[in-house]
């Protein structure tokens, strides 16, 4: 596409915005397509001081795509601990699995089958492309949306397949493509610290005099949204048992969040519910039958958890049993001092953190 003149010169002030402003960071060193894939990923999901830690330590146990598909899943998901989202930790592995079968483990060049591997979209497929190759991909994210829709005062929703679309070609319109890559770097830096959602900082912005949403004084009013994500809410019941130094697990097998987690024994009741009707239900007498209680503390209650879609309330009880019935057989019984090597969600990793 032909850049229009307006365009090239907007390109050209985020770059040296960027090359002024810009953070270091060690993604930024690299032309390496497995480095950055690793990055994206985990900036997906977590702010650039929160993922540097990750990063870091994800890439020096998994250097290569080659160490990562020669890893077992459980321990990937034991290095992205702590960031959510774990579906995405096993199609990173997944990945990494088909790329050293049918690419010989060479980070496949072509964007169309960079775009063909599991976990990987359009933006991803865009920011691997561009910032490794300098490949006339633009990216399309959340920072993106948001300075598009402001510089050109463009009101369409973002969350509709309409308003996308529309966006998408205007980011390439503005995609200066002999400096494609430096050009989406600098685009999501001016998203991520100069254009930001909330008092974006108009006031000393190289941008200003092009700036629609600054002009019509609207700034706030941009990016729109159509629709509120719904979300429904959860109410668990966590059982941290405690017979002698042993405790009980379970691994999450279902398609459902947390997939491939270990944690307690786990009830789930349709609202808020008291211990006293907890033990009424069929569950808990099924889970504890033949069990012989001891002391039952509720260790953390009415923990409210939140994640893109779902907003849970969590009880965890911790309860000493003198012996174990029948009701635990199906769950596996652990030394409970290697608690610490199994990966677990988020929030079984507060509660531990509490009690610890
Ligand atoms: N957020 C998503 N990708 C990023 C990148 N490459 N650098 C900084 N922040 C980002
Ligand atoms: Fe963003 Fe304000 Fe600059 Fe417009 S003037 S691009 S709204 S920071």
């Amino acid at each position: 596409m032909l850049n229009s003149e307006k365009d090239l010169r907007i390109s050209k002030m985020l770059r040296l915005w960027y090359d002024s402003h810009k953070r270091d960071l060690p993604w930024r060193h690299t032309n390496d397509p497995y480095l950055i894939w690793i990055s994206e990923i985990i900036l997906q999901q977590t702010r650039v001081d929160q993922g540097l830690d990750y990063f870091y330590r994800f890439t020096e146990r998994f250097p290569t795509v080659l160490d990562l598909a020669n890893a077992q899943e459980e321990e990937v998901l034991k290095y992205w601990q702590g960031l959510g989202y774990y579906s995405r930790a096993r199609n990173l592995h997944a990945t990494a699995v088909i790329i050293k079968e049918q690419y010989a483990g060479v980070f496949p060049t072509q964007h169309k089958e960079v775009l063909a591997l599991k976990g990987i979209g359009e933006y991803t497929a865009a920011a691997i492309t561009s910032f490794a190759w300098n490949m006339p991909y633009a990216v399309v994210d959340g920072n993106v949306f948001r300075v598009l829709s402001r510089l050109f005062g463009v009101s369409d929703p973002i969350d509709t397949g309409k308003g996308k679309k529309l966006f998408t070609e205007l980011a390439y319109a503005l995609l200066d493509v002999p400096h494609a890559g430096e050009h989406n770097q600098a685009i999501m830096e001016f998203g991520a610290l100069q254009c930001v959602p909330q008092s974006p900082q108009c006031a000393a912005c190289v941008l200003q005099d092009h700036c629609v949403a600054f002009a019509t004084n609207s700034v706030q009013s941009y990016p729109v949204k159509q629709q509120k994500i719904k979300v429904t809410n959860r109410y668990l019941h966590y059982f941290h048992i405690v017979l002698d130094d042993k405790t009980y697990l379970h691994r999450r097998d279902k398609k459902d969040i947390w997939q491939g987690l270990f944690e307690f024994p786990l009830i789930e009741t349709a609202g808020l519910q008291t211990y006293d009707a907890l033990v009424q239900t069929d569950a808990y007498k099924q889970l504890f039958e033949g069990c012989s209680i001891k002391h039952i503390t509720l260790s953390l209650a009415n923990k409210k958890h939140v994640l893109s879609h779902q907003v849970l309330y969590a009880n965890f009880y911790t309860i000493e049993l003198s012996r174990a019935g029948a009701g635990l057989d199906g769950y596996q019984q652990i030394a409970s001092e290697t608690l610490d090597s199994f990966a677990v969600s988020r929030l079984m990793h507060i509660y531990l953190e509490k009690m610890a």
